[in-house]
């Protein structure tokens, strides 16, 4: 399975050491991929084998004249191959169109990138019919090569994250079930994933592991979660 930690805008660089530190105990003994995707000036030369660092964002540049942006040459410096692209945050608060990500998705594709892509409907979606959530999800991947062989989808619904909302274990499993049939590819489930609901959430069918935000803060309960994963891959 895949346990993601998203740290969002959270953390020094000096707290993200002690905290990949930690999770190293739970990640070294894991048979689950761990990824961890600190803020970037968190970013850093991290001493671990076990615990896969990824960027939260970058431009699709080498380098150049885009302020306050992060290109691909410093994201090099620290050995940096894995990215989070689409993130509602990134969509909704930051004003990402589609047309961007396609740009984005396909710049770190050619450089081979493992890309964790996110999806979800707002609520007013959501509340409107499956068929204009399923329409409106759709159209977050057109453009997006879904059979790219280094990617991985997340399913984050917008009104779950951060809010102590999930959907339902159901309507997780029916959502996953559709969103397989746009891509294969590993499907995290995230949005107000916490320690006493990710051991049932990752037993939900086509749920291939998670993408955790403020629950990931804490290194116990991220750990945990790895354990769970660990646990449920035993029992398959
Ligand atoms: P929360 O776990 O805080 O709801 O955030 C989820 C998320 O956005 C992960 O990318």
């Amino acid at each position: 399975m895949i346990i993601a930690a998203n740290l969002k805008t959270n953390l020094t660089r000096s707290a993200t050491h002690s905290y990949i530190q930690e999770l190293q105990k739970f990640a070294d003994v894991s048979s689950s991929d761990v990824l961890v995707f600190p803020a970037m000036t968190s970013l850093d030369n991290f001493q671990t084998k076990s615990i896969t660092i990824g960027a939260q964002n970058a431009y699709p540049t080498q380098n150049g004249a885009f302020t306050g942006e992060t290109g691909l040459e410093q994201l090099d410096e620290f050995g940096i191959k894995t990215i989070l692209i689409g993130h509602s945050e990134r969509r909704h608060i930051l004003g990402e169109s589609q047309e961007f990500l396609v740009q984005k998705f396909n710049y770190f594709k050619e450089k081979g990138f493992k890309i964790v892509f996110c999806v979800g409907e707002p609520k007013e979606i959501r509340e409107a019919s499956k068929q204009t959530m399923l329409t409106y999800i759709k159209k977050q991947y057109e453009g997006i090569d879904t059979n790219y062989e280094n990617l991985i989808v997340a399913y984050e619904p917008v009104w779950a994250i951060g809010t102590g909302l999930t959907p339902t274990l159901e309507d997780i499993e029916d959502m996953h079930a559709e969103l397989k049939k746009i891509s294969a590819a590993p499907l995290l489930y995230g949005g107000s994933v916490k320690v006493n609901n990710a051991k049932d959430v990752l037993s939900v069918k086509n749920v291939d592991g998670i993408l955790v935000g403020s629950a990931a803060l804490y290194a116990e309960h991220f750990g945990k979660m790895i354990q769970y994963a660990d646990e449920l891959d035993k029992t398959k």
